[in-house]
């Protein structure tokens, strides 16, 4: 990665790419870097608890080329918080952020993500034990509301507090969690989109960093949405999708240079050479990668090569260029 990319980071806070779990691991991260060298990535939700007890070096490793990252925290423990809080400033982390977002039962059985909106107090101890131990942000990312709490005066009771104990910066979902009856995955699309609201947070809190989320899935809804806020996070277009992320970077930045697909796959090779020769299998890291071509000529034989053979124990990068080769043929 050259330090042009690397520099680029620090002057654009507008794209933002979600935390998702079992997508946005440190592989799938490094590919977006690739595709967008300024949008602001997130880990998947690791639990303070894990921190607390486990290996710090496989929750919390990541390539430099990340940056700007931010640990995604899943908790409602102050002390844990902290804990964990402070193992990702000393891995470097540019920012930690808080899930008051995930409807899932494991988590609310924990106590922590989308539920503690009815808790800000929690939420509040939680945030003042971090700050407490880092200095870099400590962010929240929650919903416009939970079950029947589907009122702007119910996120601003979440907020205010908050906002008194000094968090600056809040990544709304633009949609309630429903916490009985639906999964999380429902939770992702069956309470419908409420824009308006976190336009109206923001223009209540000018001085706030608001950054929506939820359903935007073109350059047109991102050119419709960032009058109104601070930033854009983008989530499972940016997966399905990824060079959706290099356009966006095109569109928002026309002077740099737009990568294509295939010098994209090129420029993975030398780090899937890397990973491999430290174990990792290829099928971990190709798995992110299978999106980019979608809707484009030869786009399933790219895919296909991928799916049958990546996962074969010993495979090397000769897949991934079979797969390259494949799609042309079939283009
Ligand atoms: C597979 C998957 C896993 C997710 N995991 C998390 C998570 O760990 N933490 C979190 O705050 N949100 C998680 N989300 C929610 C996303 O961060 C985001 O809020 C949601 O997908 C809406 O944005 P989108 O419409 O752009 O996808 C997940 C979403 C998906 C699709």
């Amino acid at each position: 990665m050259s330090s042009e990319r690397v520099t680029r980071h620090s002057m654009d806070n507008r794209i933002l790419v979600a935390p998702m779990m079992d997508w946005t691991d440190r592989h799938c991260r490094y590919f977006m870097r690739l595709l967008s060298p300024s949008a602001r990535l997130y880990t998947e939700m690791v639990t303070a608890a894990a921190i607390v007890h486990g290996d710090h070096e496989h929750l919390l490793r990541y390539n430099a080329a990340e940056h700007p990252i931010a640990l995604q925290l899943g908790g409602s423990d102050a002390g844990w918080m902290a804990t964990a809080a402070l193992a990702a400033a000393n891995y470097g982390y540019d920012e930690i952020n808080v899930n008051v977002g995930c409807p899932s039962d494991r988590v609310q059985s924990g106590q922590f993500g989308a539920c503690l909106m009815a808790s800000p107090d929690i939420v509040v101890r939680c945030y003042k034990a971090m700050r407490a131990v880092v200095a870099i942000p400590v962010t929240i990312k929650t919903r416009i509301g939970i079950d029947a709490h589907d009122s702007y005066d119910f996120l601003r009771r979440f907020v205010d507090p908050l906002i008194d104990a000094g968090c600056r910066t809040f990544i709304v979902h633009a949609r309630i969690a429903l916490l009985d009856g639906l999964s999380p995955k429902q939770n992702r699309s069956v309470p419908p989109l409420d824009y308006e609201r976190v336009y109206r947070l923001k223009s209540d809190y000018p001085d706030l960093q608001v950054v929506l989320n939820g359903g935007v899935r073109t350059l047109a809804q991102v050119d419709e949405v960032l009058p109104h806020v601070d930033g854009v996070m983008i989530g499972r277009q940016a997966y399905q999708q990824p060079y959706f992320l290099a356009e966006l970077e095109q569109h928002l930045h026309p002077e740099w240079p737009m990568p294509g697909r295939r010098a994209v796959v090129e420029q993975m090779l030398p780090y899937i050479k890397s990973e491999l020769a430290a174990g990792e299998r290829l099928s971990r890291i190709t798995r992110h990668m299978s999106g980019l071509f979608a809707e484009q000529p030869g786009a399933r034989a790219w895919r296909r090569t991928l799916a049958e053979n990546a996962y074969r124990e010993g495979a090397g990068i000769e897949v991934v260029i079979a797969a390259l080769d494949t799609m042309s043929m079939a283009a």
